[in-house]
């Protein structure tokens, strides 16, 4: 086949593989889209934790940008870990120069085991900087809580968070369920004019490393290609679902998802 959309990641590099830049990457390539990348920091991690970050300078992750996207114009861009209010101010001046729509921010804060990824004042800044300027925010329950102030523990609460994320500013967001201990996960849309909870089966495992990195990369994609913002978190969260489902159980601790399951290989290599 050949790429059917162009996307640049900003984010973080996973040494396991699972999360970050690279889960990234191969979402972008098992949907059918060409993936480039503008790299914020250097984890040294498998599926049992982190063991060291080392963070790349605002400049050079600002000219990732600006040179990439001068040459090869994206469709659209997703964003992830944004640790540092100067990264952010630079991201958001990147932003301006290339003039692209169709951007995706995945607000990491928060790691799977509860610690605070960035701190106050970068939290301040996206909440004032970088919300307003992108398509989309996909904030998980943890990240939602601490934008809005509002303890979640249903989809009630969820659904007033995404109501105070539009007030802020958001153009539309979707809040993450996958913290909540319900039956069924559920995922909160919200934008001016429509409201809708994605509902889904609540698969009983720890492989899920990266799970929201591999949805915002989806979204982006599908976004890129022509979906309607709704339609592409719809089939973005259908093929997460179905990457958990197939997880291929690798590493001790929380193992990465299947990001080939959309690929059937042809007779083509055969
Ligand atoms: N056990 C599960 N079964 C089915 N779907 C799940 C499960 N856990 C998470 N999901 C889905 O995965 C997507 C990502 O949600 P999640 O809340 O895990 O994001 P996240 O916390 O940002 O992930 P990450 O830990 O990778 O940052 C959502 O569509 C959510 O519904
Ligand atoms: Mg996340």
């Amino acid at each position: 086949m050949y790429p059917k959309s162009k996307i640049l990641i900003i984010a973080g590099s996973d040494s396991s593989g699972g999360a970050g830049i690279q889960a990234d990457i191969k979402t972008v390539t098992s949907l059918g889209s060409y993936a480039m990348t503008a790299i914020t920091a250097i984890t040294v991690q498998n599926t049992l934790g982190v063991k060291s970050v080392i963070s790349i300078s605002p400049d050079q992750i600002k000219n990732q940008i600006i040179y990439s996207a001068m040459d090869i114009k994206p469709d659209a861009i997703k964003i992830g870990m944004l640790h540092s209010t100067e990264i952010i101010t630079k991201v958001v001046e990147s932003l301006k120069r290339i003039k692209i729509k169709k951007v995706i921010l995945d607000p990491v804060m928060v790691a799977k085991g509860g610690a605070k990824l960035i701190d106050d004042k970068a939290i301040q800044t996206l909440k004032m900087k970088l919300i307003k300027q992108v398509s989309l925010i996909t904030p998980n329950i943890p990240e939602a809580e601490v934008l809005t102030g509002i303890k979640i523990k249903s989809v009630k609460d969820m659904t007033l968070a995404a109501y105070q994320l539009i007030d802020l500013g958001a153009n539309n967001v979707l809040i993450k369920g996958g913290h909540l201990k319900s039956k069924q996960v559920e995922d909160v849309f919200l934008n001016k004019s429509s409201f809708r909870v994605f509902k889904n089966l609540r698969y009983n495992t720890k492989n899920t490393h990266g799970t929201g990195c591999t949805l915002s990369s989806a979204i982006t994609t599908f976004f890129s290609c022509g979906k309607s913002i709704n339609k592409a978190c719809d089939l973005g969260i259908k093929y997460v679902n179905s990457a958990i489902l197939t997880n291929p159980k690798y590493g001790k601790g929380h193992g990465p998802i299947n990001h080939l399951n959309s690929i059937k290989i042809d007779k083509k290599f055969r």
